[in-house]
């Protein structure tokens, strides 16, 4: 909130948007809320409004990238305000189309704001600028490296590609269905901030509904009217050390790992709206949130809002809210035995032991009770995941010793390459000193540019739960990091170069998804390659 001016005092803001003169009533909001709300420009979006960290609602001031959901609006009294829809349209639909040939866009939310930023810079910039001006912003879904392809590409001296150049985008949706878990779009339109978000399809006057920290819901006629009345304090992040909230068993054990709560975070909070008697619109509208949402309470929220005061409702989560209502990746305490045998003991999580068991039926899971923040089983690969580092950790440990007997689902070679078989997906991972290698069997790939895009999006959210992704949690069991940045996802300046070679052909076999089998392999590659230490994150 940037308000400091009395209830009822009021003027207004004249500006150029977009190179339109343009007036809005000055109510002490932020440019965020004024063009998101009264100017309707909803290419800008909302991933952490106000903490200035997510870089989604990115615009041009002046000429200048800044974050407009901690600019005050009539901070722009005067001065020039652009938007995707302003930007000079040759440059905006190269890199847009560069997007899409590089597979640099997966839910589209984090890209509109990344597109401002670049079309920003010198076109002949050097990738070391590139990677320094992504600094200002968070993708969770690409893993960066096709972001600075897709630079590369849309460069003044490079050959353009197009998607003209036979690739099928109906091949390419089926892909992205498969790995995003839901329906999800692949194109311009989701390049250019058009993936149909439910906060971005809700009627201009619906009422807004916002978490009041109690378990129900306030409302008010804007986003910012209705965090006002929330008392929405802005979150931080605190100093407070990560704990580990699980011993490990006692045993004999060959290698032992501990790990942490560690958020989803993915960048499009929680939202939908609906109308009296109708159907609320999914928070999925183009990505699974990889798996965090499956139990959103926005939908049935918007739905008994808007019967409750007849009218259209739109219901919006803010960062903090998805922090403290959201689930996390359980956190785990375990220990494997030379012979193969070990426990997992993990936060109850319903489900959880059941996803283990698949993969490493010789583990025995003991869950145990935690004062801490929900937790699922639907989250990226939750528990087995885990089962499968603690395999490899266990093959590459024994090593010239005593061997483990091997694992249908798990090998790990001499090199400390892992691979992982898995649902009709066979991913073999290692990560060296040049980056991360993987050879990917996802049978019929479909679209090798968002498979590719997937599989490197995936290795990077593994390679980042490994070193650095985990959140504080007090002992009440209260998250304590309530910013975005806070999360620890990896930077694109601290992202290695990725190689995938994909195998299978068109007629090898059905498409199945691969992107939880690559974070599995890459997670215990990158695991192996350390020593296996004891404890994620390994490197805060
Ligand atoms: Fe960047 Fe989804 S494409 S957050």
């Amino acid at each position: 909130m940037v308000d400091d001016r009395r209830e009822g005092e009021r003027e207004s803001v004249e500006f150029e948007l977009d190179g339109v003169p343009v007036t809005v009533d000055d109510d002490g909001s932020s440019l965020l809320d004024a063009l998101r709300g009264p100017l309707g420009v909803r290419s800008v979006k909302d991933g952490c409004s106000p903490q200035g960290q997510c870089g989604c609602c990115t615009v041009l001031i002046d000429g200048a990238p800044r974050v407009s959901c901690v600019t005050p609006t009539r901070r722009v009294a005067g001065r020039s305000v652009t938007t995707l829809a302003g930007l000079d349209g040759g440059r905006r639909d190269v890199l847009a189309g560069a997007f899409l040939d590089a597979g640099a866009s997966q839910c589209g939310f984090c890209t509109p704001g990344i597109l401002v930023r670049l079309a920003a810079l010198d076109p002949a910039a050097p990738v070391a600028t590139v990677e320094r001006a992504l600094a200002a912003h968070l993708c969770r879904c690409t893993g960066w490296r096709t972001i600075l392809e897709a630079w590369d590409a849309a460069r003044p001296t490079a050959t353009p590609v197009t998607v003209a150049s036979g690739r099928s985008l109906v091949a390419a949706r089926e892909r992205a269905s498969i790995e995003g878990g839901g329906p999800q779009d692949v194109g311009l339109d989701v390049v250019l901030g058009r993936a149909r978000f439910a906060d971005d399809t809700a009627p201009a006057d619906a009422l807004v509904a916002v978490p009041d920290g109690s378990g129900g819901w306030v409302t008010g006629e804007t986003l910012a009217e209705a965090r006002r009345a929330a008392g929405k304090v802005q979150g931080r992040r605190t100093t407070a050390a990560l704990r580990h909230p699980i011993e490990v068993p006692d045993g004999d054990w060959l290698v032992t790992l501990r790990t942490s709560w560690v958020e989803p975070a993915y960048l499009e909070t929680d939202a939908s709206w609906c109308v009296p008697g109708g159907e609320p619109a999914s928070p999925l509208a183009n990505g699974g949130a990889f798996g965090a949402k499956v139990d959103s309470p926005a939908p049935a929220a918007a739905r008994a809002l808007a019967d409750q005061h007849g009218r259209a409702v739109r219901v919006v989560l803010a960062r903090e809210d998805v922090v403290r209502l959201g689930p996390k990746r359980p956190p785990v305490a375990a220990g494997i035995a030379a012979d193969g045998s070990g426990v997992l003991r993990v936060v109850r999580t319903s489900g959880i032991a059941q996803a283990i068991a698949a993969i490493a039926p010789g583990l025995v899971v003991e869950e145990v009770e935690v004062a801490g923040p929900p937790t699922s089983a639907a989250i990226r690969a939750a528990g087995w995941a885990e089962a499968v580092v603690l395999l490899a950790g266990a093959q590459h440990r024994a090593g010239a010793g005593p061997p483990v007997p091997a694992h249908s689902a798990v090998a790990v070679s001499p090199d400390g390459t892992v691979e992982v078989h898995v649902a009709g997906a066979l991913v073999r991972a290692r990560v060296d000193g040049v980056g991360v290698h993987l050879r990917v069997n996802a049978g019929d790939p479909l679209d090798e540019v968002v498979l590719r895009s997937y599989c490197v999006g995936a290795a990077h959210m593994a390679l980042s739960w490994v070193r650095r992704e985990a959140i504080a949690v007090d002992v009440a069991g209260e998250p304590l990091d309530l910013t975005i940045r806070s999360f620890g996802i990896l930077r694109a300046a601290d992202m290695p170069a990725v190689e995938v070679e994909i195998v299978g052909g068109r007629a090898s076999a059905p498409p199945v998804a691969a992107g939880d089998a690559v974070f599995a392999a890459v997670a215990a590659a990158e695991w192996v390659g350390q020593g296996c230490p004891p404890e994620w994150p390994t490197d805060r």
